[in-house]
C-alpha cells in the first residue's frame, strides 16, 4: 500500500514559526505511524518562493532573492531537523524542475482553452497574496493580516474555474474528495455554491516569479506556482493528459499520486477547495483524496504575531523541552482540527505531569524494581493498547489520551499494589505484578513510536534487554 501525505508549503519570507511545526509535526507523526503499518509511505513539505511578498522580504534584508530564499529553506530544513521531521522530498519552488514543469502545465491549459486575458480590478491584500472581495474584510482590512488591502488593476490572465464550479461541487459533496472536520466542508460548499468567479492568474508587476510560457511579460500567480509543488514533489515534469499517465509508467514517485492526505490550516482550505482541485480537475488529473483541516495555535489566547511580541520560535520549544517532549505538546493541547491555545506556563506544566511524573516516573520505577529485585530479568506479559481505529481517523490528540489513561493505569497499579512492599512480601505476586507492568510500558513504548521516536526507542531498548535497567532519567523535571 501507498500513502502519499503533503504539509502545505511555506512562504519564506519569514522565518519557521510555531504554526509552520504544527503542521509539519502532525504530518510527520502520520507518516512514521503508516510507516509503521508497513505501508509505503511518501511525506512532501516545502517552501513556498516566489512573489511579491518573498521579493519585498528579500529587498527588506538586502539581498537578492535567490541567496535570501536559499537561506530560508535551509533554516527550515534546519528546523524540521530538529523535531526530528523525516521527509520524503523537501520541495522549493525556485527549483528548476519545478519552474519548468509548472510552465509545461501552464502551456497544457492555456492550449485546452481554460485561459483568457481580461482586465481586473479588485482589493488586493499581499499579505494573502490573494484578491478579497468587501465580505472577506473586517472594518476594511484582511483579518488575518490586520493590513488594508490595495486597489489593483491590472490586465492578467485569468483561469476559468467558473466552469469547473459544478464539478467541484459534486466532487466535494459526495465526498470523492472528502474535506474533514465536516464544518471545514460545509464550509467550502457553501462558498462554491454562492458562485465561483474566474481567477486572475498571472501578474504583470510581480517579477519575482515563472514566466508564462505563452507570455513572458507575465509571471504565474504564487498560488498556482505552489499547488502544483504537490506534483513535482513527485518529480512529475508538467505532463498531463495521456503523457501524465505515460510518466507515471517511467517515474515509480508518481506512482504516490493522487494524495492520499493533504494537510493545511483553516486559512487555506478555500484556496485549496477551488483553484488547486479546479486546476487539476480542468486537465483531468485525479485529484487528492483528503484534505485535514487543522485551526489555529493561538499563544496566551492572542494571535501568535511577531509585531507584538507574542511568539514562540519552535527551535526555543526543542531547546526547552528536546525534540520528543516538544512533539508531544504540541499535539496534546487540542483535538486536530480544532483552534487551540498554549502558553510556556501550559507546556511546562503538562511536560512535568504527563512526562516527567508520568511516563518518566512509571518507567523507572518498574525498572528500578526490576533491576533491584529480580535482578533485572522478567518475562513482559503481552498487554493491549489499541490507537489504530483512532489513528486512521486522524484523530492524533484521542491517541495521545488513550496512551496517557494507559500510563495513569500503570502508575496507579503500582501504588494500588504497593508494588515496591510486594516484591518482599510476596515475590512470586510480585513478578506477576511486575511483568504485567512491563508489558504496558511495552505497549505504551511501542504506540508512543510515531510521536516521540527517540523516546520510544529508548524505551523498548531498556524494556527487552537481557537484563532490564533502571537507566537514565527520560524527562528531567523543568521548573
Ligand atoms: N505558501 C502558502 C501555502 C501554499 S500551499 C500550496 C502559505 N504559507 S504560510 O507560510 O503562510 O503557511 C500556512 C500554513 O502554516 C497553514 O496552513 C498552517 O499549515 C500553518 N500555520 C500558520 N500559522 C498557523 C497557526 N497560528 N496555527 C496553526 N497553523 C498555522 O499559506
Amino acid at each position: 500500500m501507498k500513502y502519499y501525505i503533503t504539509t502545505p508549503i511555506y512562504y519564506v519570507n519569514d522565518r519557521p514559526h510555531l504554526g509552520h511545526a504544527y503542521t509539519t509535526v502532525a504530518a510527520d507523526v502520520l507518516a512514521r505511524w503508516r510507516r509503521s503499518k508497513g505501508e509505503e509511505v511518501f511525506f512532501l513539505t516545502g517552501t513556498d518562493e516566489h512573489g511579491a511578498k518573498v521579493a519585498q522580504a528579500a529587498k527588506n534584508a538586502n539581498q537578492n532573492p535567490r541567496e535570501f530564499c536559499d537561506e530560508k529553506a535551509r533554516s527550515f530544513k534546519n528546523a524540521w531537523q530538529r523535531f526530528g521531521i523525516e521527509y520524503s522530498n523537501f520541495i522549493r519552488t525556485t527549483d528548476a524542475a519545478h519552474e519548468a514543469a509548472v510552465q509545461k502545465f501552464l502551456q497544457a491549459l492555456f492550449e485546452a482553452g481554460y485561459i483568457c486575458k481580461a482586465r481586473y480590478k479588485g482589493l488586493y491584500c499581499q499579505g494573502c497574496e490573494q484578491y478579497k472581495i468587501p465580505d472577506d474584510l473586517i472594518e476594511g482590512l484582511c483579518p488575518d493580516h490586520q493590513t488594508k488591502p490595495q486597489e489593483m488593476e491590472e490586465e492578467s490572465y485569468f483561469f476559468k474555474l467558473s466552469k469547473l464550479e459544478k464539478d467541484l461541487e459534486q466532487k466535494i459533496e459526495s465526498d470523492e474528495i472528502k474535506i474533514r472536520p465536516v464544518e471545514r466542508k460545509n464550509e467550502v460548499l457553501s462558498f462554491i455554491k454562492s458562485g465561483l468567479k474566474d481567477i486572475s492568474i498571472s501578474r504583470k508587476n510581480v517579477k519575482w516569479g515563472i514566466p508564462l510560457p505563452f507570455d513572458a511579460e507575465h509571471t504565474a500567480y504564487v498560488w498556482v506556482d505552489a499547488f502544483l509543488n504537490y506534483l513535482t514533489g513527485l518529480g512529475w515534469d508538467g505532463s498531463v493528459g495521456e503523457d501524465f499517465y505515460k510518466l507515471k509508467t517511467k517515474n515509480q514517485k508518481l506512482d504516490f499520486w493522487p494524495p492520499d492526505l493533504q494537510l493545511m490550516a483553516k486559512d487555506i482550505v478555500r484556496v485549496h477547495a477551488t483553484i488547486w482541485l479546479g486546476l487539476l480537475l480542468a486537465l483531468k488529473i485525479p485529484p487528492p483524496k483528503n484534505f485535514f483541516v487543522h485551526g489555529f495555535f493561538t499563544l496566551n489566547d492572542q494571535k501568535m504575531s511577531k509585531s507584538l511580541g507574542n511568539v514562540i520560535w519552535p527551535e526555543e520549544l526543542t531547546e526547552k523541552f528536546g525534540a520528543d517532549a516538544a512533539r508531544f505538546l504540541l499535539l496534546s493541547f487540542t483535538p486536530f482540527g480544532q483552534d487551540g491555545d498554549i502558553s510556556w506556563e501550559k507546556m511546562a506544566e503538562k511536560y512535568n505531569s504527563d512526562l516527567a511524573d508520568g511516563l518518566g516516573n512509571l518507567t523507572s520505577r518498574v525498572f528500578n524494581l526490576i533491576e533491584k529485585n529480580f535482578d533485572g530479568k522478567i518475562e513482559a506479559t503481552k498487554s493491549d493498547l489499541d490507537i489504530s481505529y483512532l489513528m486512521k481517523d486522524i484523530k492524533i490528540y484521542e491517541s495521545l489520551l488513550t496512551i496517557k489513561e494507559k500510563i495513569e493505569w500503570a502508575n496507579k497499579y503500582i501504588d494500588e499494589n504497593k508494588v515496591w512492599e510486594l516484591v518482599k512480601n510476596d515475590k512470586e505476586k510480585g513478578r506477576e505484578v511486575l511483568s504485567r507492568l512491563l508489558g504496558a510500558i511495552v505497549a505504551i513504548g511501542e504506540a508512543l513510536a510515531p510521536f516521540m521516536p527517540k523516546i520510544s526507542e529508548k524505551i523498548l531498548a531498556r524494556a527487552k534487554a537481557g537484563k532490564i535497567k533502571k537507566g537514565e532519567i527520560l524527562f528531567p523535571k523543568i521548573v
